[in-house]
């Protein structure tokens, strides 16, 4: 009995040889080589084609081979007695928040101006920082380490989430009250998860309850953001620039508006990757959890998606 990893167009090899460095008995198949489908007891998904796991009749547990699980809740052929978990990592933390932090910085101490200033040998000393207060939307594992760091930094910030959260170290809104929430920022993090709730709140509606100049960063999902409201909340001041790691269609495609815009910085989903290092041991520990009946870690609640 064994392991089924598939994740398309990513080399599943790494993955295989951190399992096997594990155990080496563990049966390992990996898309699109699967023989044996039978005798797969659990399966690592990463982007699967939709309905690949009606091929294994004896399937007890679903791994996501990343933080995020919407592209697995995204297949409605998954039986719904499936436990599913994901990876919860101090890396992937670690590298989320740097990055998170990073796109902060660089906007309130106003790298892209001086970095222009510098080719024009320009000395302008005029109002070296933009003030901020960051909004956090989704304050999980990573929104919650992002504003643990802002606060260490003396950087103000508040959250915003879906659920009722109490004791909070910081002023918490819930989405009822985005309005009050989004009043207090210029900086906005979206980092939430992608569930058929948070789909698309970044869009005009939002935009436009916005302090005119705020800032977005999304590290979240592209379908987080609408993204043709983007272009005309830059153009109307509601938002003054973006750093998207993030897009609806990943690869952005060549032709995308994104590209040319000065205001947006791009990068290519890179905020956080997952490291098979520190993931493999998780998903080997939930297995041998699974094949002893015995409560998994970090399994997601379906009903809340994520
Ligand atoms: C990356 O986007 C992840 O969900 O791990």
């Amino acid at each position: 009995m064994g392991i089924a990893i598939i994740s398309p167009g990513r080399d599943a090899s790494i993955w295989v040889e951190n399992i096997k460095k594990i155990d080496n008995n563990i049966e390992v198949q990996v898309f699109p080589d699967l023989k044996d489908t039978e005798r797969v007891k659990a399966v690592m998904l990463w982007q699967h084609p939709k309905g690949i796991l009606d091929k294994f009749p004896n399937l007890e547990l679903i791994c996501s081979m990343g933080a995020g699980v919407d592209h697995i809740l995204s297949d409605d052929s998954i039986p719904d007695h499936l436990p599913i978990t994901r990876i919860v990592d101090k890396k992937l933390t670690f590298s989320m928040t740097n990055y998170v932090l990073m796109g902060i910085l660089n906007y309130h101490r106003q790298t892209d101006r001086y970095k222009r200033d510098q080719k024009l040998k320009i000395w302008d000393m005029s109002y070296p920082e933009i003030p901020i207060v960051v909004g956090i939307m989704g304050v999980g594992e990573l929104g919650g380490d992002v504003i643990k760091k802002l606060q260490y930094l003396g950087i103000e910030v508040v959250g915003l989430g879906f659920a009722p959260k109490v004791d909070t170290t910081y002023p918490y809104y819930e989405k009822s009250k985005l309005d009050e929430f989004l009043s207090q920022i210029n900086v906005l993090v979206c980092m939430l998860p992608l569930t058929p709730d948070t789909e698309g709140v970044l869009n005009k509606e939002l935009f436009r309850k916005c302090n005119k100049g705020t800032y977005l960063i999304n590290v979240a999902r592209g379908s987080h953001l609408v993204e043709e409201d983007l272009i005309p909340a830059i153009e109307d001041g509601y938002i003054s620039g973006a750093l998207l790691d993030v897009f609806r269609n990943e690869p952005l495609p060549e032709g995308h508006i994104f590209w040319e815009r000065e205001e947006i910085d791009i990068t290519p989903h890179i905020a956080s990757v997952t490291n098979p290092d520190a993931a493999a041991p998780q998903i080997i520990e939930n297995y041998n959890r699974m094949l002893n009946k015995r409560p998994l870690l970090n399994q997601i609640d379906k009903a809340k998606g994520y």
